[in-house]
């Protein structure tokens, strides 16, 4: 997939339906050294903190990913046109601690721009982020019961990733 570099000020995206219906890949690690793991992600949010555009992820410490997250600074996320779809449903349903799953979807995962973690070679948008806070979600804080719900006490962890870097299709770039 072609994809030119997009300045944050001038990424153009639907975010509701892009985290919502699209999802991305979180994928953290360090390409060179070919250690990395990446997991379908579908909760988290794009915008801006401390004068810096960011995205923010969810994270159960249940993940295998959530070990790179904690070893790494840097983190890409993907994401990919539909065709792509079933690649993703297995990167978000398979453990990378039970095998090669990423060779098992058929991806190509790439050098990204400016961070270690790796991005993919079929992602038409890709958000280079690097770590800037984290917290862990407190059940006290939940005002409404059906959040409480969704887990079984694996309770997410929160990263904020200041975003250093978009590459995307054109359609990406906004005027
Ligand atoms: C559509 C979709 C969205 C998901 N979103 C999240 C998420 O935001 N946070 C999370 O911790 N797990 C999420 N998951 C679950 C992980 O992707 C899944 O448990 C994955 O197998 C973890 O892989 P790993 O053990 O290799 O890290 C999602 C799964 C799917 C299919």
């Amino acid at each position: 997939m072609d994809r030119i570099q997009i300045p944050i000020e001038k990424l153009q995206v639907k975010s509701h339906s892009l985290w919502d219906d699209q999802w991305f890949l979180l994928t953290c690690g360090d390409f060179q050294k070919r250690h990395f793991n990446t997991m379908t992600v579908s909760w988290g949010s794009l915008g801006t903190m401390w004068n810096k555009p960011f995205a923010m992820v969810v994270v159960r410490p249940t993940r295998y990913t959530y070990q790179f997250m904690e070893q790494y600074e840097t983190f890409t996320l993907c994401a990919f046109p539909e065709p792509y779809r079933k690649a993703l449903n297995l990167l978000g349903s398979k453990s990378g601690r039970d095998g090669d799953k990423i060779a098992e979807s058929g991806l190509t995962p790439e050098a990204a721009t400016v961070v270690y973690a790796p991005c993919f070679a079929e992602a038409e948008l890709v958000l280079e982020c690097r770590k800037i806070y984290w917290d862990d979600y407190d059940p006290a804080h939940f005002l409404d019961p059906a959040i409480d719900r969704l887990y079984r006490k694996d309770y997410h962890r929160i990263y904020f990733g200041e975003i250093l870097a978009v590459t995307g299709a054109n359609h990406f770039l906004g005027k």
